[in-house]
């Protein structure tokens, strides 16, 4: 069996044809959506991934600001402008980009963000909410990955998934949505004692741990939906994901591809939540939220 290939730029493309007439109407209302980004120190990666957030902003007709500070800042400068974004009209939504810089209690300064400009979805408040199965903004990255699947029309009820990583961002978040959707979860991480067994078992696998090709062939079972979070640079500068595509790809059904997989889906999400979060400020009483 070869993979079928879940192509997140392909995907992104055409969520995006739709956001961009969605913006114009906005922005003939005088509502364009806005998004502003926090960048804190200079972590390569963190830089492109900013980069690539105010570039599809640009490119989808949304108006963005970029705030970056080097990594030795005061926190309270990082503070008074995101009380000044939460203020500010143009603004839909509001990014810190993670990692911050140790000296920074990165849970005070996601909370700091107006509850209705989290697009992020990271406030512990409306994490709550997606416990509850609430409404909420979903996080960028888990709510692509339930694009995928949604697009593909691969099918969650009744079937075992397996998430390997349990960060705020992409873990948790991520079963608690397969558990929604009516999946058996497993979430593993790094105490977990054979995780090969479990991923043996798994119809569905989202890996997102940060290592390059920790996933092989040996621990995937045949007809399985593969999902690869990670995003890593190799030795020879090339990016690779936490699953080695090379052995995984005759095994599983399904497989996304670094790069072009769940990376362009995260950004798209975001616009997504921003375009959201702008329609319900423009129809202010109208109750806009994904049932
Ligand atoms: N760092 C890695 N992924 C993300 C993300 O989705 N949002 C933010 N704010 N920071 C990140």
């Amino acid at each position: 069996m070869t993979a079928q290939i879940l192509d997140g730029k392909a995907l992104g493309q055409k969520l995006r044809a739709d956001f961009r007439q969605r913006a114009e109407r906005l922005a003939s209302q005088d509502a364009r959506p806005g998004l502003a980004v926090i960048l804190v120190g200079d972590d390569p990666a963190s830089q492109v991934y900013v980069r690539n957030k105010v570039d599809a902003c640009a490119q989808t007709g949304f108006y963005s600001e970029r705030h970056v500070y080097s990594a030795n800042v005061e926190a309270q400068t990082v503070f008074a402008r995101i009380a000044e974004l939460n203020a500010d009209p143009k603004i839909h939504g509001i990014l810190v980009q993670l990692p911050l810089p140790r000296h920074f209690d990165a849970d005070a300064v996601l909370e700091a963000i107006a509850p209705d400009k989290d697009v992020d979805g990271f406030r512990a408040e409306n994490l709550g909410a997606l416990t509850r199965g609430r409404p909420c903004f979903i996080p960028c990255t888990p709510h692509g990955v339930m694009k995928f699947f949604e697009e593909a029309g691969i099918p969650i009820k009744g079937r075992e998934a397996v998430v390997v990583g349990r960060s705020n961002i992409v873990g948790k978040p991520m079963a608690l949505l397969l558990m929604h959707a009516g999946a058996t979860v497993t979430v593993c991480h790094s105490q977990t004692r054979d995780l090969k067994a479990h991923c043996r078992r798994a119809d569905i696998l989202v890996v997102a741990v940060g290592k390059a090709k920790m996933i092989t062939g040996d621990m995937i079972k045949p007809g399985a939906v593969v999902i690869d979070v990670g995003m890593n640079r190799l030795e020879d500068g090339k990016l690779c994901g936490d699953v080695d595509f090379a052995s995984a790809k005759d095994l599983a059904a399904f497989i996304t591809p670094v790069p072009g997989g769940v990376g362009p889906m995260t950004i798209t999400m975001l616009l997504a939540n921003t375009l959201e979060s702008a329609e319900r400020a423009a129809n202010a009483g109208a109750n806009l939220w994904r049932s």
